[in-house]
C-alpha cells in the first residue's frame, strides 16, 4: 500500500477509468472462476494514464507473478523465446511501447499468443532446424499509445483491448489527496482541486507536480498544501492556468505566430520547434485536442479561437473555416 511510486496495487485502489476497472473485474474474476489464465490484454492511449498501473494490478489479482519489458528491448527472437520459456502457467507478460516489437519478433508472438506455441529456427543455412515447443498459458498484456500503430494481426490477437481516458478533474483531485496521504502530507481541498485543475487530465504529472508542491510547502510555507502553494509553486515551474507547460505554450503558439494559426503540418511544427514529430503527437497533441484548442485537419494542425484567447491573441475571421 505505501508504495513510493505512488501506484495503486488492486484495482479497489485504482481511482478513474471506471470502464476498464468494471471491465476487467469481469473478466479476472470469471477467469479465476474457470481456473484458467485471463485473455490478452492491449491497453492504449496517452502517456501516464496509468497502463503500466493495470498491468501491475492485473497480475496481482490474477494471484500471479508479471515478467515486464518493452518493445524496443526485445531485439532478437532469442530474447523473446528466452522470456516466454521462463513464464509459469498464467503469468502476466507486459510489453510496453508493444508498437515498437520487430516484425521478427512479432511473428514469434502471433503463435505464442495464440496456440502457445513457440516456433523458432535455430542456425542458419542447410543446418538451419525449425524447434517448437509448448508454452505455458500467459497472459500478454500490451501497452501502446495508439491502438493504430499496431499492425492488424498483432491487434486482432487480444481478446481484450481497451482505451485510457483523460482523467476528471474529481478523480484527480482524488488521486492527489490519496498521493498526499502516502507521502505524510497534508493537504487542504482546494489544493488539490487546484492542482488537479493543472494536470493535463494526467496522474504522473499530478505526482509529479506534488512532490515539487511538498518541497516548496515544506521550505517555504508550513508543510501544509493550499491553494496558495499550489499556485506559487506552480508559478516557479511556467505552468499555467490551464496547466500548458513550456512545450505547450510553444507548439500553439508556433502555429499561431510562424504560421499564422495553420493548417502547418507535423513535421514543420516539429521542425520549428526542435522536438520529435512522435513526442508531439503522442505525448502533447491529446490534450490539446480534446481540450478544444488544436484541431488536426487534412492540410496540417490548426490552433483554435480557444488557442487565440488563452495567450490574448486576436483570433482571425476564421479564415480556414476551422475556428
Ligand atoms: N496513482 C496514479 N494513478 C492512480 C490511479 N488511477 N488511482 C489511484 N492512484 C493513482
Amino acid at each position: 500500500q505505501f508504495d513510493a511510486t505512488l501506484r495503486p496495487r488492486a484495482l479497489a485502489d485504482y481511482i478513474g477509468q471506471e470502464k476498464i476497472k468494471g471491465n476487467l473485474r469481469l473478466f479476472i474474476d470469471a477467469a479465476k472462476g474457470r481456473g484458467e489464465a485471463l485473455d490478452h490484454v492491449l491497453l492504449y492511449g496517452p502517456p501516464g494514464l496509468g497502463k503500466t498501473t493495470l498491468a501491475n494490478i492485473v497480475a496481482c489479482e490474477m494471484g500471479v507473478n508479471i515478467k515486464s519489458t518493452s518493445g524496443p528491448v526485445i531485439e532478437r527472437p532469442g530474447d523473446l523465446a528466452a522470456i516466454l520459456t521462463n513464464l509459469e502457467p498464467h503469468d502476466v507478460l507486459f510489453i510496453d511501447e508493444i508498437h515498437r516489437l520487430s516484425h521478427v519478433v512479432e511473428e514469434i508472438l502471433y503463435p505464442a499468443m495464440e496456440d502457445f506455441q513457440l516456433d523458432i529456427i535455430i542456425g542458419q543455412g542447410p543446418s538451419a532446424r525449425s524447434i517448437k515447443l509448448d508454452l505455458p498459458r500467459f497472459t500478454l498484456v500490451g501497452a501502446t499509445t495508439r491502438a493504430g500503430l499496431l499492425s492488424s494481426p498483432l491487434r486482432d490477437r487480444f481478446g481484450v483491448i481497451s482505451r485510457l481516458e483523460f482523467y476528471t478533474e474529481p478523480e484527480l483531485a482524488t488521486i492527489i489527496s490519496r498521493s498526499s496521504h502516502i507521502l505524510g502530507m497534508e493537504i487542504e481541498s482546494q489544493g488539490a482541486v487546484e492542482l488537479a485543475r493543472r494536470s493535463r487530465g494526467t496522474p504522473r504529472i499530478a505526482n509529479r507536480l506534488l512532490r515539487r508542491v511538498r518541497d516548496f510547502a515544506q521550505v517555504r510555507a508550513n508543510g501544509v498544501i493550499t491553494r496558495t502553494v499550489v499556485q506559487d509553486t506552480l508559478k516557479l515551474l511556467e505552468i499555467d492556468e490551464m496547466g500548458f507547460d513550456q512545450m505547450d505554450r510553444m507548439i500553439l503558439l508556433t502555429i499561431i505566430d510562424k504560421f499564422t494559426g495553420g493548417p502547418v503540418g507535423l513535421d514543420t511544427i516539429a521542425a520549428a520547434i526542435g522536438e520529435e514529430s512522435d513526442t508531439i503527437e503522442d505525448v502533447y497533441e491529446p490534450f490539446l485536442i480534446q481540450n478544444g484548442f488544436l484541431n488536426r485537419t487534412p492540410r496540417g494542425r490548426v490552433a483554435t479561437r480557444a488557442a487565440y484567447l488563452h495567450f490574448d491573441r486576436i483570433a482571425p475571421e476564421s479564415p480556414q473555416g476551422n475556428l
